[in-house]
């Protein structure tokens, strides 16, 4: 279970709001894989996870769009490289279901790739806008 830090937030409101439940998504998809809640129940939480990171990540590359963020393309890839590894990981436990051992393994890469997307890539939106003295 990752708690939220409010240093995570990139002061974008929408974006931070999703960030959250995105977190969130994710946590609850670690609780059914650590308390081996069965493969439906994983399986369920993991579609949630996915289908909220595709529309966070439409939402986010939208506003990128709009505010002409010099960094989209790059930052489009990371989000690629992100949903791949969510679908991998659906392939993953419908062949193999879900060990304790490769949850954590899973839980530690998840979230590190989240919570450093934030802070290293997210967080340049929220600045540029600021520089730029876009509403947020
Ligand atoms: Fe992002």
């Amino acid at each position: 279970m990752i708690a939220w830090k409010d240093s995570y937030d990139i002061g974008v409101e929408k974006i931070d709001c999703q960030h959250r439940q995105l977190l969130a998504k994710l946590n609850e998809f670690f609780e059914a894989c650590s308390n081996q809640q069965g493969r439906d129940k994983i399986m369920e939480t993991l579609k949630f996870l996915k289908e909220y990171t595709l529309e966070h990540f439409g939402d986010e590359e939208e506003l990128m769009g709009e505010i002409d963020f010099p960094e989209l393309t790059e930052h489009r890839k990371t989000h690629a490289d992100f949903v791949k590894t969510v679908l991998e990981l659906e392939e993953m436990i419908n062949a193999k279901g879900v060990s304790v051992l490769s949850t954590i393994k899973l839980n530690r890469t998840l979230t590190d790739w989240l919570v450093n997307h934030i802070n290293k890539c997210d967080k340049l939106i929220g600045e540029y806008m600021a520089s730029r003295g876009k509403a947020v």
